[in-house]
């Protein structure tokens, strides 16, 4: 390896920080997911769930991208990114790609202002998931690795320690507002013995005010949700996401 992309693995930018540290006093950190934000007014909506900085609001946002073939929807790109990261220049931004190639989209995403970039071990296993880690290191964003509900845990443990997330689905992706899936709470309670207090273990999928505290007592660190924060009115969510937290 070359001594600048040795430099490149290493790179912390001061907002991909919140993916690689170790955990703070506003544990756990809250991702609202903008699929269910109001794409026609994506500013105003996101600010409602993050609210002005000091008044306990979001962490992060996290965006999903769907191509159609991995699952069968289709949603947003790096251009939604690059809008978002302009409105928002502090917030980390949190792309989960849900997508047959993520490895065509690495560069695209980093030059759009993500933070941090998520693919499946359903589309990329062993050394193959390994070498792509790499290459979303030395674009600048620290890296995730994503797996669906009815995927095994240890295919992912196994190559762990080449990344900073593990995300568990607890629904099968495609789209926003349905059922957690309880069951998987069992692959976060692994995960997050398995990681290094460095490590985040996020989880993504049915999410709500009423399923939060299993989900925190499992051991995530960072909780995604679109319909319950959203779903909300806009009065109601920066409560919403204090609920999820458990503050
Ligand atoms: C699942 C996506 C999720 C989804 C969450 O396909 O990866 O991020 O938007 O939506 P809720 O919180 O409504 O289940
Ligand atoms: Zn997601």
């Amino acid at each position: 390896m070359s001594t600048a992309a040795a430099a490149e693995l290493t790179k912390v930018t001061p907002t991909n920080r919140i993916f690689r540290s170790a955990p703070c006093s506003r544990w756990p950190l809250i991702a609202p997911s903008i699929l269910s934000a109001d794409f026609g007014n994506m500013e105003r909506d996101c600010r409602t769930v993050l609210g002005d900085g000091t008044s306990g609001g979001a962490d992060l946002l996290h965006l999903d991208v769907m191509d159609g073939h991995f699952v069968p929807n289709l949603t947003m790109g790096p251009d939604m990114c690059k809008g978002v990261r302009k409105a928002f220049p502090h917030t980390p931004l949190d792309v989960h790609l849900m997508v047959a190639k993520p490895e065509m989209y690495v560069e695209p995403f980093a030059k759009a202002g993500a933070d941090h970039f998520t693919f499946h071990i359903e589309v990329h296993q062993g050394q193959a998931a390994i070498e792509l880690a790499r290459r979303v290191r030395a674009a600048g964003m620290t890296v995730g690795i994503a797996v669906n509900p009815p995927t095994p845990i240890d295919p992912v443990l196994e190559i762990a320690s080449h990344f900073d997330m593990v995300l568990v689905m607890s629904v099968n992706p495609g789209f926003s507002g349905q059922s957690f899936i309880e069951p998987v709470l069992e692959k976060t309670r692994r995960a997050r013995a398995a990681l290094g207090p460095d490590q985040r273990v996020e989880m993504d999928g049915g999410i709500n005010q009423s399923n939060a505290s299993k989900v925190r007592e499992a051991g995530c660190d960072i909780l995604v949700a679109a319909t319950a924060l959203f779903g909300l009115p806009v009065a109601d969510r920066l409560r919403g996401v204090a609920a999820l937290r458990g503050s």
